[in-house]
């Protein structure tokens, strides 16, 4: 009785064993056919072409044999990633008719490191001030080296950072052929919650009440007082959204960035991105980067739990404070940012 159990155990390890080396190497197969067939996007765009792919990057680092499985793992993920974009893409060419092209202009949030060649777009909200200090860490010459030593309004300001707008054309489109290119992304109302959250319901920053506050206010409250006309300090979400989905800020030009969608901001069907990061897992994603960029060794990202974060069923609760029509108009602009990068529509919306 014990001989044939030991002898069981040891069969289902051999088996184990057995399951294990083929599963490892069917990763492999996927993982080379993936490269091989690798479609070749040199020449298919006039102005910003895009032809870099990182799994050059992923197979020196993969030599590595202790790091391989990991990392054809990370690689086939960011692929599907990758491929998801660009179907979106495609669908949503299909489906419009507008057709342009990128001006400088569309490049301001895009932070370049030539040192390790890499273009970073820059989302607010989106672990975006630690971003901006690994970037400074990156790009600084040795002037800051823990990216947790600069304070966050310093990462802000735009001089300690060079963005891809500042070049000429000619070096803009060499960056964006021969760099690694990412961004990262977070479901869409997380991020908007987030932004309300951070500009609205904080006292300590009164500029946005001040640029945004007071013009909400006075647009959409019927009975506001003299003190909230002049502050702009206390502007609910509902009045938020009603000033999101009004025609009339559409025309008043580019949301601001805190709100623009991603989609706006980082132009994912005109730029071909390596990587796109997600918020849900950013340490992981981030430290990807990092290794990719060839510091992995060296820098970690930055990451602590904060307690104020704003977590989905935070979400869920302001939203249940405005309308089904609202929910509609408002999924309606962040459309895109949905399908782009693969979120599902949350389950507290209402569509009418
Ligand atoms: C999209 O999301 C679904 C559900 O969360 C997931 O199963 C799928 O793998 C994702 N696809 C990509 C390309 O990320
Ligand atoms: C408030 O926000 C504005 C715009 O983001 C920024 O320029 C300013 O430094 C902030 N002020 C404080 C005290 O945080
Ligand atoms: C929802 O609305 C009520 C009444 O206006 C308000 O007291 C509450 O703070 C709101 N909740 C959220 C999460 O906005």
């Amino acid at each position: 009785m014990k001989q044939t159990l030991l002898e069981l155990m040891r069969m289902s390890r051999i088996c184990r064993m057995v399951l294990a080396t083929c599963l490892g190497s069917f990763i492999l197969v996927i993982f080379y056919f993936q490269s091989m067939f690798q479609p070749d996007r040199r020449g298919q765009e006039t102005l910003w072409p895009h032809p870099r792919t990182p799994p050059d990057r992923a197979k020196q680092e993969g030599y590595n044999p202790t790091h391989f499985s990991e990392f054809s793992s990370a690689a086939i993920l960011h692929q599907a990633r990758r491929d998801h974009v660009a179907e979106s893409c495609r669908a949503q060419s299909a489906s419009s008719r507008k057709r342009r092209v990128l001006t400088p202009g569309d490049l301001k949030h895009l932070v370049v490191d030539e040192e390790h060649e890499l273009i970073y777009c820059y989302v607010p909200k989106v672990a975006c001030s630690n971003w901006k200090r690994v970037m400074m860490v990156l790009t600084g010459r040795g002037k800051y080296s823990d990216p947790m030593e600069i304070p966050s309004n310093e990462a802000h300001v735009p001089s300690n950072l060079k963005y891809l707008n500042q070049y000429s054309i000619a070096e803009i489109n060499h960056r964006l052929k021969s760099y690694l290119k990412f961004l990262f992304v977070r479901e869409p109302f997380e991020r908007l919650v987030s932004a309300y959250r951070n500009k609205f319901t904080l006292k300590y920053n009164s500029s946005f009440h001040r640029r945004f506050g007071t013009k909400i206010v006075r647009r959409y409250r019927k009975d506001a007082t003299q003190e909230a006309l002049l502050n702009g300090a206390d502007v609910k979400f509902q009045e938020f959204a009603e000033y999101l989905v009004d025609p009339a800020t559409q025309r008043d030009g580019p949301l601001n960035e805190h709100w623009q969608t991603v989609y706006q901001l980082c132009h994912p069907c005109h730029i071909h991105y390596d990587l796109v990061g997600k918020y849900e897992t950013l340490e992981e994603d981030a430290n990807y980067v990092l290794r990719l960029a060839g510091v992995g060794e060296s820098l970690r990202f930055p990451t602590y739990a904060k307690s104020t974060r704003t977590t989905d069923s935070m979400t869920a609760q302001f939203f249940s404070n405005i309308s089904s029509q609202q929910h509609s108009q408002l999924f309606q602009l962040y459309k895109l940012d949905f399908l782009m990068f693969n979120y599902s529509m949350p389950s507290y919306l209402r569509l009418d």
